[in-house]
């Protein structure tokens, strides 16, 4: 499974807004239309949104645009997630007729980083697993980061089982990840996000693991709205909680989470589900997107190196501005 392809003259993204119902694909031509898909979250995950980035900036030099700006305006697309920044700095090292190589380089390279991930992270997971959002194939250029832990532990013939937070108001968890365990017959059940201190409460989890869009230096990690009280009940309940972390949503210029910038979404997003309105159409809304768990409830950073406890290296051989 994948979302993103580059074909030649232009950028096919599958259209993540209507999964798992419907599997359509949009095809880009310029960053200002990359920037509107990313706006819109027709593609989503810091990885996917580090990549398609990436051949917006391709398809603006293709098409002759200034290049500064066009970095500039897909860097604006969407503020919390690291990944797009550092793609878009490691860009801007190199010449315009390799923008587009380096592009490809990046999409590759993600996929190898994932299933790093997943063969460090694998052996932290047996039983019940809870995660929240989706950090699959689809936000990645493939396997996934938390997700891609969890494949790889269910390629391994070991004994798990998923609970999946549907992650409101964009229910990534429900139309995202559920179709990718399917899909690949992990075993798994749906679970809205209030019942995961319940479940907790059961001991049929034995660990959680979500995915990350921008990790401060001292730890404190910014992920989908929801992660800050499920690694709070994990907490409480003694449940391990670990963050699957590419080395490059580490923000080496970020000291803690304040610094982290949180995108606000639409109150249109928490009013309707999937278009339906719901709730009072002019009820005020506040709708983050990311929150910021704090350091100390997590129990470890699994990086494509290795797994990582504080503090962090201070310099990564791979794929890290520094
Ligand atoms: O708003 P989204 O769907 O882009 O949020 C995605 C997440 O929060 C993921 O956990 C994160 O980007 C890591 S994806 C491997």
């Amino acid at each position: 499974m994948h979302s993103i392809e580059w074909n030649d003259t232009h950028l096919s993204l599958l259209d993540q807004r209507k999964l798992p119902h419907q599997s359509d694909w949009i095809h880009l031509k310029t960053h200002y239309e990359v920037s509107q898909a990313i706006k819109d979250m027709v593609v989503r995950g810091a990885p996917a949104i580090a990549i398609a980035g990436s051949y917006g900036l391709a398809l603006a030099i293709k098409n002759g645009e200034d290049r500064t700006q066009a970095a500039q305006t897909l860097f604006q697309a969407r503020p919390t997630a690291v990944n797009l920044q550092w793609a878009l700095e490691r860009l801007s090292l190199v010449t315009d007729s390799e923008v587009l190589n380096e592009a490809k380089r990046i999409h590759q390279e993600d996929l190898a980083l994932n299933q790093n991930i997943g063969s460090h992270g694998a052996p932290l997971l047996n039983g019940g697993i809870l995660t929240i959002c989706n950090t699959g194939s689809l936000a990645t250029s493939g396997h996934g980061t938390a997700l891609g832990m969890i494949r790889s532990a269910h390629q391994n013939g070991q004994d798990i089982h998923v609970y999946i937070l549907e992650t409101r108001p964009y229910l990534q968890g429900a139309r995202l990840t559920a179709y990718e365990c399917m899909e690949e017959d992990i075993p798994s059940t749906l679970i809205t996000d209030g019942m995961a201190g319940a479940l907790l409460k059961t001991g049929r989890v034995q660990a959680a693991v979500a995915g990350c869009d921008r990790v401060a230096m001292n730890g404190d990690t910014a992920n989908k709205i929801g992660t800050y009280q499920l690694a709070q009940l994990c907490h409480l309940h003694q449940v391990p909680f670990y963050i699957a972390m590419p080395t490059t949503t580490l923000d080496r210029e970020c000291s803690s989470g304040t610094e982290i910038p949180i995108e606000e979404r639409p109150p249109q997003e928490v009013r309707s589900v999937q278009g339906n309105l719901i709730a009072p159409h002019n009820i005020p809304v506040w709708n983050p997107s990311f929150d910021v768990t704090p350091a100390h409830l997590i129990s470890g950073w699994v990086t494509e190196l290795g797994i990582w406890n504080l503090p962090f290296p201070s310099q990564t051989s791979t794929g890290q501005k520094d």
